[in-house]
């Protein structure tokens, strides 16, 4: 039985929910794959750096114990990790869409001790996937982050273990369920602003919508498919981005007359080596795939040049179900991480 130091940085909904898997499936871990673990290290920006190679309480920190009285303020993350004797380190901090900071640096200084580094923070894959890539190879330990895209259908993993040789052409997608949540409750009758309310009570979007409905959220998305999937880098700035404002109720109950509904899609197109990327509303069948899911659902449909058509759905994942499915996400990297 191999034990291995956890160190986690963020404790939000993630962090938390990572925490409460490991707990779960301990046994599992012990019996079925011969690894224990210690939690070693715990971070927060405002809650401060916590360490001990002899292990914190993991119930305890999910209780909320521990961090006043135990934890460092500003601390250097190569000594904490240091602190902590880290083995594998999981970075669940908030997205920085601009430049991925300052969590690529984070989980280089894990790469660079040669601990595995697993995200769920599409801002380091979409800036700095390569470089990552290559400071794990240098230091022969796996940088992850299936959590990152589509939680829940291992898309990553999916490519890199399933379809050795492949290469993928179009890639075609329903990346934000609140978009598709909305055109939906517009399509029976309601104002943008009623579709909007609907969503937040579903608890599926912030109080601020724009990410959602002016396809922030699915551009970052393309990008980290394009990124590792295609193995073309691109950046939100480069996606043609349509917000699905522009669609009047009017426009939304003339496509229904027709048998006809709008949904958000993104859309990658490989030509040589580079790619047409775009997310904005679009005019479906009725009977197209993507308009018969649930409006919550996430879809993804690849076509490559030795398969014409793969297509993977996540059925409306609720608001209370995504942490942990993307927590699984993370525990399920580390494993694949150890099968190399
Ligand atoms: N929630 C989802 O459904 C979902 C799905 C897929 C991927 N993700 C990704 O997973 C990551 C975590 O999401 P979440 O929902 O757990 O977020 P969250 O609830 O907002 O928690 C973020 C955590 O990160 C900490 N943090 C942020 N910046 C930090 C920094 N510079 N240094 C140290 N700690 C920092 C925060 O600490 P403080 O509170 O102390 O500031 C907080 O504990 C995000 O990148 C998100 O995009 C989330």
């Amino acid at each position: 039985m191999r034990t291995y130091n956890l160190c986690i940085l963020g404790f939000g909904s993630i962090g938390r929910a990572l925490v409460a898997l490991l707990l779960k499936k301990r046994q599992e871990l012990q019996t079925r794959y011969a690894i224990d673990w210690r939690l070693t290290g715990l971070a927060t920006r405002r809650l401060g750096w916590l360490a001990d190679p002899a292990g914190l309480d993991a119930q305890g920190l999910l209780r909320g114990e521990m961090f006043a009285a135990q934890a460092r303020q500003e601390e250097n993350v190569q000594d904490w990790l240091a602190r902590a004797e880290a083995d594998v380190f999981f970075e669940l901090t908030s997205l920085n869409v601009e430049t991925g900071e300052p969590a690529i640096s984070h989980l280089r200084a894990a790469l660079e001790r040669g601990a595995y580094a697993i995200t769920a923070n599409k801002g380091p894959v979409v800036h700095a996937h390569a470089d990552l890539q290559e400071v794990a190879r240098q230091h022969d330990t796996r940088f992850l982050y299936e959590g990152a895209v589509m939680a829940g259908a291992p898309i990553f993993a999916m490519f890199r273990d399933a379809l050795p040789a492949s290469r993928l052409l179009v890639f075609r997608g329903l990346l934000n369920s609140t978009s598709n949540v909305i055109l939906t409750e517009m399509e029976g009758g309601r104002t943008f602003a009623e579709a909007v309310q609907i969503a937040q009570e579903m608890g599926i979007t912030e109080t601020d919508p724009s990410n959602d409905v002016d396809g922030w959220d699915a551009t970052v998305k393309l990008c980290a498919i394009s990124t590792v999937l295609m193995g073309i880098p691109l950046k939100p700035h480069q996606v043609v981005r349509e917000s699905i404002r522009g669609l009047s109720p009017e426009m939304v109950h003339a496509a229904n007359a027709q048998n006809k509904t709008y949904r958000s899609v993104g859309r990658l197109e490989r030509s040589a080596d580079s790619v047409k990327a775009s997310v904005g509303p679009e005019l479906l069948k009725r009977d197209d795939p993507f308009a018969t899911a649930s409006p919550a659902s996430l879809i993804s449909h690849f076509e490559l040049d030795v398969i014409p058509g793969l297509t993977m759905i996540l059925h409306a994942p609720s608001d209370s179900d995504m942490p942990r499915t993307v927590a699984y996400d993370v525990l399920a990297d580390w494993l694949r991480a150890l099968e190399r």
